[in-house]
């Protein structure tokens, strides 16, 4: 997508250190030391780095590093052999410590004076719970961990989402964050970005000038974004989870950033800067479609209990482990938007997203309209059973996961006497194109940091518009009770009536 696409092939030429708080944590196994276990393998990391990992157990070393290798081999995509594993491990270094007690930084400064070991470069990954980012900022600072801006040596700081609750609040954040730090060094990840079909929504359109002049209010009748997941509260993320619900933890973010790519307007160039001015702008002429009342622009839903495929029960988002039993927090969400500008004026702009929904998937559709003169008639065919129905609209799908890959549905004649038409699939897989599995995000998005570039990690200002496209329904949330609905469906049923009036549905596929 970027410049950066070619930086991140290559290899990172500073020595490094790594230091990953919150290094007992389930997103530092299955996510972290894996991708940076590839980069190593890849040959992609420096000749001197060490990767720190800071944590209150009481490890050390040598039990961390057994810990790590087994992580590596259980979630790392590429193979991983004995002796590269090892060989990497020899890297980690444990340090035991509270985030929020200065001594811990204090000691870890001490151990630092090795520079040898400790290279004067710091990436300090925040995998940790929103409420300390300010807290460790601030102690790394204090303890002289960070260095200015513009001295020899870097200091960057990758900061996990969700950034703040509300408009107020990410503002207050990062106001605190920039008290520390300058906006150079931080790095707001939203693992979206990291992802290659991700990246490919805006090659795809700008690299091929047969779409984008179709991409407008005089063609799309509306696009629609699905992330749908089939996890439930598994593995006590309830704790979090019903904090924050599904608006803050996926909407906010992942989905507001597959809409900024799929409606930006073409930045000037690549750089990390053109592209965010892009965004920002678009995000900035975004709302709520809201045409009487905010419900009818937004659904809530909690998911009631109920069975699985193999009749195994299911239970209900409020029967769920470390979940209030009286939560009023949405495990899916719908909305509809509209953005205020030339090109998408009256283009509806549809989102959901929920846990325990009938499939794990992740797409951005652009239906476009229906030809201005039905000439033709459609045919649709189940097994041997064929009906016959009003021409269908084309549907251009950016399929972020899984089965990756940019569907095109077109009408064409069906073979036969008559002149009926039938919907086909032009496809394009990145399975049937590239049998290498694709990297993961966060592959990209460490080695990114490391090299400096910050296209795909989030701007203050777009935080802040991403914010204040919700901020009507945190606002509202006493009007927006969720309703339930079953698991192992498309969601909230509801959900339905915010195509209004035109002639889109969900695609529930
Ligand atoms: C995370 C959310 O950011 O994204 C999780 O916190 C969600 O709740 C996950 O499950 C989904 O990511 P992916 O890459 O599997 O779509």
């Amino acid at each position: 997508m970027s410049s950066s696409a070619v930086i991140s092939e290559s290899r990172v030429q500073d020595p490094v250190t790594i230091v990953i708080f919150g290094a007992s944590g389930d997103l530092t196994h299955r996510k972290l030391i894996p991708a940076l276990f590839i980069a190593y393998a890849q040959n992609l990391l420096p000749d001197t780095f060490t990767i720190v990992g800071f944590a209150r157990r009481d490890y050390d070393d040598t039990v961390f590093r057994n810990m790590m290798a087994d992580s590596i081999k259980e979630f790392s995509r590429l193979s991983a052999d004995d002796e590269t594993v090892n060989r990497f491990v020899q890297h980690i270094r444990y340090h035991k410590g509270d985030i929020s007690t200065a001594s811990a930084y204090e000691e870890m400064k001490e151990k630092f004076k090795d520079t040898e070991t400790y290279p004067q470069n710091r990436l300090y990954y925040l995998s940790i719970i929103p409420d300390l980012f300010e807290t460790a900022v601030a102690c790394l600072k204090s303890s002289g961990l960070v260095s200015d801006p513009n001295s020899k040596h870097w200091t960057r700081v990758v900061i996990e989402k969700p950034f703040g609750r509300d408009f107020n609040s990410a503002m207050e954040l990062n106001n605190c964050l920039l008290k520390h730090l300058s906006e150079s060094q931080i790095y707001r990840i939203d693992h979206y970005l990291g992802k290659e079909t991700v990246q490919n929504i805006l090659s795809f359109r700008f690299a091929n000038a047969i779409f984008e002049p179709v991409f407008n209010r005089s063609y799309v009748d509306h696009i629609q974004i699905t992330a749908s997941e089939t996890v439930g509260m598994e593995k006590g993320r309830g704790g979090y989870y019903d904090e924050y619900g599904a608006l803050r933890d996926m909407v906010t973010n992942h989905l507001l950033q597959l809409l900024c790519l799929v409606t930006m307007e073409a930045p000037g160039d690549l750089s990390a800067e053109s592209i965010r001015n892009e965004k920002v702008k678009v995000l900035n002429a975004t709302k709520l479609d809201i045409r009487k009342n905010i419900s009818d622009a937004v659904c809530r839903g909690q998911y009631s209990s109920g069975f699985d495929d193999d009749g195994k029960p299911i239970k209900g988002y409020l029967e769920e482990e470390r979940i209030d039993p009286n939560s009023e927090t949405e495990s899916f969400i719908a909305l509809r938007l509209a953005i205020d500008n030339w090109r998408w004026a009256g283009v509806p702009i549809v989102l959901r997203t929920g846990k325990r929904m009938a499939k794990k998937t992740t797409e951005v559709a652009v239906q476009f309209k229906v030809p201005p003169l039905q000439l033709f008639q459609q045919v649709e065919c189940e097994d041997d059973v064929c009906d016959i129905t009003r021409i269908k609209p084309n549907t251009l799908i950016f399929r972020i996961q899984p089965n990756e890959g940019i569907f095109l549905k077109v009408g064409t004649k069906r073979p036969g006497m008559r002149f009926v038409v039938e919907d086909v699939d032009m496809d394009f897989s990145y399975n049937e194109k590239w049998s290498k599995s694709l990297p993961e995000a966060y592959e990209r998005l460490l080695l990114d940091t490391l090299h400096g570039d910050s296209t795909l990690f989030t701007r203050s200002d777009e935080v802040a518009a991403e914010w204040k496209v919700v901020q009507p329904i945190l606002d509202n949330l006493s009007r927006l009770k969720p309703y339930p609905y079953p698991p192992n469906e498309w969601g909230l049923p509801e959900a339905d009536s915010l195509f209004r009036t035109s002639d889109g549905n969900w695609r529930n596929q």
